[in-house]
């Protein structure tokens, strides 16, 4: 498959451009925000279908990602995003969300016989990372001098919901277990549903010089795929090359960095193609070798 037909593929399964989605109305996401919709889906079922060794790992990381939520909306909470009616809103229904996503997938690891992931929970009793209390810290800071800062964490939001948009997307496109795919689906819609949110947000925060340069410089500095911060390198390497590392994982790339490229100010962005990319790269020298189930119908 070319890359051309693989980017017209994205974009046929994506429907319409990311960057037309309508504006967010925030009291129609706190109505609509409820526990992950699991009707008509057995997750006990799963355990009636293998999962590969290199899905599990996937999955394992994926929970985490989930559960770790708890502490992206705390260090939040302590800026002014607080004082943000809207984001404050959005932030708490986002947290209690996302721990529906990571409910789900750790049941269907036990469904399929493997252990959950503890990473998570055993990181809830631990003193925080000091990168992760400066990066808390530098947040505050920044949202003391300048309201602006809120530019930043919508815009940071956005890269991350989208690319969680497509991670589950393919989790479900690559995996040879029916619930588990269903599952994915199911959970790409909340995802949308939060990068809808954090998306609008930028595009009407990032107005001024101050804020585009605040989220550009930040983000440039700073910036790494979630989940980032919780897990050892390799582990996140080993699930973008899980994900991605195909025609159709790069088109998907792509389609992130340049439906973020298109907030303003933000033109310049490929972070999460050459982060993939160069992770990919290290998951190949290393001689790790990744396995992908064949899908189901194909
Ligand atoms: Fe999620
Ligand atoms: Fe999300």
């Amino acid at each position: 498959m070319t890359q051309t037909v693989a980017a017209q593929t994205v974009t046929e399964r994506a429907g319409k451009p990311f960057e037309e989605v309508q504006p967010f109305n925030i009291d129609k996401f706190l109505a609509a925000s409820k526990p992950l919709d699991l009707s008509g889906i057995n997750l006990d079922d799963a355990g009636k279908h293998p999962l590969s060794l290199s899905e599990v790992k996937v999955l394992r990381y994926m929970q985490d990602t989930e559960f770790y939520t708890v502490h992206y909306m705390k260090a939040l909470m302590e800026t002014s995003a607080l004082a943000d009616n809207e984001c404050r809103a959005f932030l708490v229904c986002w947290g209690y969300e996302e721990c529906f996503h990571g409910r789900a997938l750790a049941r269907i690891l036990e469904s399929c016989g493997h252990e959950a992931s503890k990473r998570s929970l055993d990181e809830f009793t631990r003193p925080r990372k000091l990168t992760e209390v400066l990066q808390d810290a530098g947040g505050r800071l920044l949202s003391m001098i300048s309201s602006d800062f809120i530019a930043v964490h919508n815009t940071w939001g956005a890269i991350n919901e989208l690319t969680a948009v497509h991670a589950y997307t393919r989790l479900a496109e690559l995996s040879a277990n029916p619930v588990l795919a269903a599952v994915c689906r199911r959970i790409v819609k909340d995802e949308r549903r939060h990068f809808a949110f954090y998306y609008q947000q930028a595009k009407r925060r990032l107005t001024n010089r101050l804020a585009q340069r605040m989220a550009a410089g930040a983000i440039k500095a700073l910036w790494e795929p979630v989940g980032g911060s919780m897990a050892p390198r390799e582990e996140r390497d080993f699930v973008g090359a899980y994900l991605f590392d195909d025609a159709d994982g790069h088109a998907r790339l792509r389609e992130i960095d340049a439906t973020i490229g298109k907030l303003p100010a933000m033109g310049w962005f490929n972070m999460v193609s050459s982060d993939v990319i160069a992770g990919t790269e290290r998951i190949r020298r290393a001689g790790v070798h990744v396995d992908r189930p064949v899908p189901c119908g194909a």
